[in-house]
């Protein structure tokens, strides 16, 4: 499929889909999202996808929703309308593994849409914000709630209150990235990062990454219980003999996705 804000290939079983909107630091508008959400759709779809990496630019993962699209807006428009609802959907309901690699700013809808991605990899350029209040709204896709299960009520109320950006190694500190690294290097770590994910049982690793996800939605006991029963139940996958066979035996294991 043809996309005018997005440049998606795939290669060695991992979709990169990279924002394209220069001319506006990847400011989300709908046209983006939507095609976001399509290529997501495709390579969720596609079984040659074990994983995907979303990325931006050198300057930009994405400087936050469009703001001249969001202008003029109404509450009608945007209550009625729902305003970034199924858009956020359609990224969440991805099964496949989503690997955030960001570089630049990381702002409003930008930081959203990284934290809606299963890990944050960031280039030590990285910048990451919820300078909202600045516009005289507040985060929309997100940015108080995510962020606050990320990093915490202290850096959440700061970061959104006061508007002001995080560094990568803030960041990092925080638990809002996994990990920082040099802005060149950031594609080969994020890929990299993506072709181990690639070599693991598919099954195993949308259990593991239904589960964490889990984790920020349920009281610890129900979680534990929900990990133990998926736990239980790969016991029933080809997977499960195969990779503990091979450990016995000394070889590398052959996932089959069974
Ligand atoms: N929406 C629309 N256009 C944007 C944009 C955004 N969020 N961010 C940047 N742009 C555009 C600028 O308007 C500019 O376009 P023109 O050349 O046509 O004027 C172009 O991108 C380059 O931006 P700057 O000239 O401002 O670049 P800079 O290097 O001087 O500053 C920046 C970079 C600090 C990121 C600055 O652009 C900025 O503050 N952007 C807005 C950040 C922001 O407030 N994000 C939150 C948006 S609201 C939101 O996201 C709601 C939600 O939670 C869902």
């Amino acid at each position: 499929m043809a996309y005018q804000n997005l440049i998606v290939e795939t290669s060695n079983h991992v979709t990169l889909i990279r924002l394209n909107r220069p001319d506006a630091l990847n400011a989300l508008n709908m046209e983006l999202l939507g095609e976001l959400g399509r290529a997501l759709a495709e390579a969720q779809a596609n079984d040659k996808v074990r994983c995907i990496v979303l990325t931006g630019s050198e300057k930009a993962f994405a400087a936050g929703a469009d703001i001249k699209m969001m202008a003029e807006k109404s509450f009608v428009e945007v209550f009625a309308g729902d305003l970034f609802t199924n858009e956020e959907k359609a990224i969440l309901k991805t099964r496949k593994p989503i690997i955030a690699a960001v570089a630049g700013y990381a702002l409003g809808g930008g930081c959203e849409l990284a934290m809606m991605c299963d890990f944050i990899i960031a280039a030590d350029t990285a910048r990451f914000g919820q300078p909202e209040v600045n516009l005289g709204v507040m985060a929309g896709m997100g940015g108080t709630q995510r962020l606050t299960r990320l990093v915490g009520r202290a850096k959440a109320m700061d970061m959104n209150l006061t508007g002001r950006f995080m560094d990568a190694e803030e960041a990092e500190r925080a638990g809002l990235v996994s990990r920082v690294v040099p802005a060149r290097k950031l594609m080969d770590e994020a890929m990299a990062a993506a072709q181990k994910i690639a070599e693991k049982s598919m099954i195993t690793v949308m259990a593991i990454k239904e589960a964490v996800h889990r984790a920020e939605e349920m009281p610890l006991s129900e979680g534990v219980l929900f990990e133990r029963r998926l736990f239980h139940a790969l016991f029933a996958t080809e997977d499960q003999k195969e990779g503990m066979r091979a450990f016995v035996e000394k070889r590398e294991p052959q996932f089959r996705d069974r």
